[in-house]
Formats: structure tokens, C-alpha cells, sequence
């Protein structure tokens, strides 16, 4: 597939455009377009207020080593397709067009991809920059690989959104958008983290749900607006049942990894580890 061009909005974005209920397409390279539009969740809310800061995370200095070992682990020359699910601000999409990948990058904030636009712009490199929620994406064309790093979409649930139907929603998107044999590489959160980390207390006071995994907590941001209290929900997975979700949706796992952002390792995780990386391939047809 031809690279976007720099100057004006590809062909690919044109298509894209029209098939796919886009609302606008800004004139500038790297560009966002916005694929759906549905009420802010809280995740959007929060990382439209976290994306100023969010490189300050130290985590983020590990971003050129974590796309070496995609490199490795997904081994498709420059010139291949990705879709980076939850790109945030980019630092992946970006560090991998400057080794000649077609970057497309998903995000529901407006905020972390105004961020990603402006760090591609610095960088001199062309995204394909899409607002979207990860639940909700279509594409017309199919892509030769996708990553969901540091939880991207994955993982991170909205008030109302059902802990098993989330993540398997964004799973069928992402093989749906893959061609065949296409590997994916998925970070999200070790259940196993969670679940010893956790008592019963929290249990009682609705901090962790035993039966989904699913962590409950408070975070406090600066917002233009003052200083704002998100209440957040993140699931946990063990392996096994992993494995068993990107079955159902017509992958194959080759590897489950230790992948807490930041130090990703080719061993299997540390009960206490944060994060998990699983690397898998598409396996059917369309
Ligand atoms: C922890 S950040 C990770 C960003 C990036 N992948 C990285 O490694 O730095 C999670 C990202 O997922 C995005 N996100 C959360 N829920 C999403 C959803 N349902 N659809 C698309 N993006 C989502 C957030 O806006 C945020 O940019």
C-alpha cells in the first residue's frame, strides 16, 4: 500500500471517508479523522485532561526498545500496514513510521491524539490519525498487522460497559480489520496482579470485583476547569482466559509474556506483574 501522502488527504482517507461515517477530516498531515461519534466516556474525559502530561510518564522512555521487540515479534519488513489501537500519543505509531510503517492510529481522546499529531508533525512522519471508540471501529481495508499497547482500548472500561462484551467487541474489530496471518501484539493488566493485590475488604467496599476482575478506583487531575476526581474502571485477565477470548475471535496466541509498560520481557509473567503481552497471529479467512 502507498504511503499517505504528506500534503493532502489520501485516497485511502477519501474512501475512508465516505464508508465509514466520518464526521471531519482536518487539512493538515498528520491529520485526525473522526469515525464515530457517541457521548464522552470517562476514559475520554480522562485523557483528554492526562494527554499535556501523559510523556511524562516514565514508562514512556522505554518506548524505543518496546518498538524494537515489535519489530521482532510481528516480522513484517518497513512498507507493511499497522493499526495501533489506543495509540494515545503516538510514541509507537511514530517511532514505527520512522522505520517505514504505514501507521494508523485509533483513539477515542481527542486530547492524546491532538498530542500524536503535533509529536508525528516534530518527528516528520505521516499517521493516519482516527478518533474513534476501539468498540465501534470499521475499516474498509485490511491491515498486515495491529498492537493494543499499555491497555490501549483493551481493558479499560466505561461506566456502563459490560466487562465481558468490551473487550470482546475490540478483539472481533481488530481480527475483522487483519488480514489473514497477520499477528497482533496485545498489552493489557495481569488479573493475577489484581487478585493478590486485593482482600475482601475491597471486595465488601466494591473495590475489585472477584467475579470480572475488574478493579474500581479514583484518580485526581488538573483540568482547565480545576481539579477533577475520575472514577475509573480497569479489568485484570489471567492467561487462560485470554487465550481462550482471541480463540473465539480467530486468533492463535504464540506467547504470553511479562509486559508491564516499560519492561517488557520474553518470560512468563511475575504473579505481581502489572501487565501482561501476548503476541498471536489472525488464523482464518476474512
Ligand atoms: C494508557 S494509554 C496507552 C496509549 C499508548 N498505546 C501507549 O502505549 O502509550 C490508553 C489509551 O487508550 C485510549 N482508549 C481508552 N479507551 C479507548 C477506547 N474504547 N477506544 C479507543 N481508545 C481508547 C485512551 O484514550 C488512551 O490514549
Amino acid at each position: 500500500m502507498a504511503k499517505p501522502k504528506r500534503s493532502s488527504v489520501s485516497p485511502f482517507l477519501q474512501e475512508f471517508a465516505t464508508q465509514c461515517n466520518v464526521f471531519s477530516i482536518r487539512g493538515c498531515d498528520p491529520r485526525i479523522t473522526v469515525m464515530n461519534k457517541r457521548d464522552k466516556s470517562i476514559w475520554e474525559e480522562y485523557f483528554d485532561a492526562h494527554a499535556p502530561d501523559y510523556m511524562d510518564n516514565s514508562f514512556t522512555r522505554a518506548t524505543k526498545d518496546e518498538v524494537n521487540f515489535i519489530i521482532e515479534e510481528l516480522g513484517l519488513p518497513g512498507g507493511n500496514s499497522i493499526l495501533d489501537v489506543g495509540c494515545g500519543t503516538g510514541r509507537h505509531s511514530i517511532e514505527l513510521a520512522k522505520r517505514g510503517y504505514i501507521m494508523t492510529g485509533v483513539d477515542i481522546s481527542s486530547g492524546m491524539l491532538e498530542e500524536a499529531r503535533k509529536a508525528a508533525e516534530v518527528a516528520g512522519v505521516g499517521l493516519n490519525l482516527v478518533k474513534s471508540d476501539a468498540v465501534q471501529m470499521v475499516f474498509d481495508h485490511k491491515f498486515d498487522a495491529a498492537v493494543c499497547l499499555c491497555e490501549g482500548a483493551f481493558a479499560l472500561l466505561g461506566e456502563s460497559d459490560d466487562a465481558y462484551d468490551h473487550d470482546m467487541r475490540i478483539l472481533n474489530n481488530i481480527a475483522v480489520a487483519l488480514k489473514p496471518g497477520a499477528p497482533f501484539i496485545l498489552e493489557t493488566l495481569n488479573g493475577l496482579q489484581k487478585a493478590r493485590h486485593f482482600n475482601n475488604d475491597d471486595v465488601k467496599n466494591r473495590k475489585f470485583d472477584p467475579l470480572t476482575l475488574v478493579e474500581t478506583f479514583t484518580m485526581e487531575l488538573e483540568t482547565p476547569e480545576g481539579k477533577r476526581v475520575f472514577t475509573l474502571r480497569e479489568r485484570g485477565y489471567i492467561a487462560s482466559e485470554l487465550i481462550l477470548m482471541m480463540e473465539l475471535n480467530g486468533f492463535s496466541v504464540k506467547h504470553v509474556w511479562g509486559g508491564t509498560a516499560g519492561n517488557w520481557r520474553r518470560e512468563i509473567p511475575d504473579m505481581d506483574e502489572i501487565g501482561i503481552l501476548l503476541v498471536a497471529h489472525k488464523t482464518g479467512g476474512e
